[in-house]
């Protein structure tokens, strides 16, 4: 008996391999998690102080089909058959949701190629994600009743977007960063302190016993405009360190996320004001901050905003947030072609929304 097949997803299984993480996720609803696997390559990537595209493509491709075992399993849907594309598929998913970019090519192309065979195999409708969307969807989907409009301050290691959010799926960009993303920013720093890989985490860590008053960073474009621009205040916390040696990198780290931190704060509120939004969401990896996360709450409720900030774990790569996406797109425009390409310059879908 065939089974009949709504436009509206059940349960999606989520793939995400845009950059480090490899990710499988299975997401009912759009909302309820059954099941999120991430395993991290750092350990593959630490000593050479970065993320290897070369490394990072093979590790997709040996972890794969580890991680989607494990998440089956997880989920109560069970594996078996040798390989993916034997196995037979686990009847109740409906849909197979992938990150096709924005990302690196060789990292991509694995989740997209693997994301494909089993959409094949599988019989199953295949959903390209934007990774940029899927960053939203952390949001939405632990919290799906958003208070709308709202303004998604997205923060992650390749880009800086504030972007105004009148539905789901119904975008208008306000503002984005000129030059380095906040994130690129912190591994940037974090490497020129010796802090190591990945960066963002250790400098929160390492500025949590740092004063952030002990050197005033420059806020670039603070109080102008909704645009962004970090790579100054990466060169001025270089300048700074070589001119002074004997600062402690402890209160280095701390004054340079406070600049970072400043800046990010004031320039959503401005946003929000502008876009009269309802809302505040934080989204990518850098939303893991301690102080960012902080810092907007006090803000934010000063001015009698909600914010919503998804749990850390949220907030770095997953495929919960891509099945999430994923779910909502096949609802709103039907499946992807199964020529579906890895796009690693795709930018954020800026869209007036479903019709
Ligand atoms: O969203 P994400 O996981 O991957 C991309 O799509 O880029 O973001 C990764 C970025 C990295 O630059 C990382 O250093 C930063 O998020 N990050 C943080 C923290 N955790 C991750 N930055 C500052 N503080 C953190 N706690
Ligand atoms: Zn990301």
């Amino acid at each position: 008996m065939t089974r009949p097949r709504s436009t509206r997803p059940r349960l999606v299984l989520g793939i995400e391999t845009s950059c480090d993480e490899t990710a499988v996720a299975i997401v009912r609803d759009g909302r309820h998690i059954e099941a999120s696997v991430v395993a991290s390559q750092v350990a593959r990537h630490e000593r050479f102080g970065g993320v290897v595209p070369e490394v990072a493509g093979r590790a997709h491709l040996e972890l794969l089909p580890k991680v989607l075992d494990e998440a089956l399993e997880v989920a109560g849907l069970g594996a078996s058959g040798p390989s993916p594309c034997d196995r037979r598929a686990p009847r109740e998913i409906d849909a197979v949701a992938v990150t096709y970019g924005p990302g690196l090519v060789a990292s991509l192309l694995v989740g997209v190629s693997f994301a494909k065979s089993l959409s094949l195999g599988w019989s199953r409708p295949l959903i390209g994600v934007n990774h940029l969307e899927g960053h939203l969807y952390a949001s939405l989907l632990e919290d799906p009743e958003i208070e709308l409009p709202a303004v998604v301050l997205l923060v992650s290691g390749g880009h800086t977007l504030l972007i105004g959010m009148s539905a789901p799926g119904v975008y208008q960009v306000l503002g984005r960063t000129l030059d380095d993303a906040a994130g690129e920013a912190f591994d940037k720093v974090a490497r020129f302190l010796g802090l190591g890989y990945p960066g963002g985490p250790e400098v929160d860590r390492v500025a949590g016993s740092g004063d952030p008053e002990r050197v005033h960073f420059p806020r670039a474009l603070h109080g102008r405009g909704l645009e962004l621009s970090f790579s100054g205040l990466k060169t001025a916390v270089v300048n700074e360190v070589r001119r002074h040696p004997e600062l402690r990198t402890e209160d280095v780290a701390a004054s340079f996320q406070a600049a970072v931190v400043e800046v990010l704060t004031d320039k959503a509120l401005a946003a929000a004001a502008q876009f009269r939004a309802r809302s505040i969401c934080l989204a990518g990896g850098v939303a893991a901050n301690s102080r960012l996360r902080a810092s907007l709450c006090e803000a934010a409720a000063a001015v009698g905003l909600r914010l919503y900030l998804p749990s850390r774990s949220m907030c770095t790569d997953n495929a919960a947030m891509i099945a999430a996406a994923g779910t909502f797109r096949l609802e709103a425009e039907g499946p992807s072609p199964l020529h579906l390409g890895a796009e690693p310059g795709l930018g954020f879908p800026e869209r007036s929304g479903p019709t």
